[in-house]
């Protein structure tokens, strides 16, 4: 099974195990949980990057699901103010920030991460509703990139006294229910 596979197998798991049907997704790309969350004809998405991520605009267009996603282009730092609170009954964190520079720089990058990352568990966690559902991605990353990712969830998790729990893979996501 290749990294992806299980990525999309744990996504489908979670949404198999929780059913929710309003998803709010942060970072999309090429479309690949963009896709998969479409595939399912009950849920409605809601989805942010700071990219056109035109792969998946053409995923969406040829799933016949343009009427059930939601797509804004910016800043997540931006536009999560913008959405309602109690709305979504599941957050999909997936963002892969840059330093403070634009640039990938592991170290630079590695703190960058962590802080964008906590704040925006905390807006997330803030924006659903009793029940709800928090997803962050790579909180395992066997590569040794994206440490912020699993610091910040780690972190927030202790602070609040919030259990979670995680799906393996290489990738591996924490799934926090409010
Ligand atoms: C790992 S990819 C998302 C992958 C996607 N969830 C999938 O399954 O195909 C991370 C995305 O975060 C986006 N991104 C980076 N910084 C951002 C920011 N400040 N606001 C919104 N999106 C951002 C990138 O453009 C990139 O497309």
């Amino acid at each position: 099974m290749t990294a992806m596979d299980e990525y999309k197998r744990n996504l489908n798991s979670i949404l198999l195990t929780y059913k929710p049907t309003r998803i709010l997704e942060l970072g999309v790309e090429e479309g690949i949980s963009t896709e998969l969350f479409l595939s399912h004809p009950n849920i409605k998405l809601s989805s942010v990057d700071i990219l056109e991520c035109k792969g998946a605009k053409a995923r969406v267009k040829s799933l016949k699901a343009d009427n059930r996603w939601d797509f804004k282009v910016g800043d997540v730092d931006k536009l999560l103010a913008t959405y309602e609170k109690d709305y979504f009954d599941m957050i999909f964190m997936d963002v892969t920030y840059y330093d403070a520079t634009g640039g990938m720089d592991e170290k630079g990058s590695a703190i960058h991460e962590y802080t964008s990352w906590l704040r925006d568990i905390k807006r997330c966690f803030a924006l659903l509703p009793n029940r709800g559902i928090l997803v962050t991605n790579d909180y395992i990353r066997q590569t040794g990139t994206r440490s912020g990712h699993r610091k910040a969830t780690s972190d927030f998790a202790i602070e609040n006294g919030r259990p979670f729990t995680v799906y393996p893979s290489r990738g591996g996501m924490a799934v926090f229910v409010k």
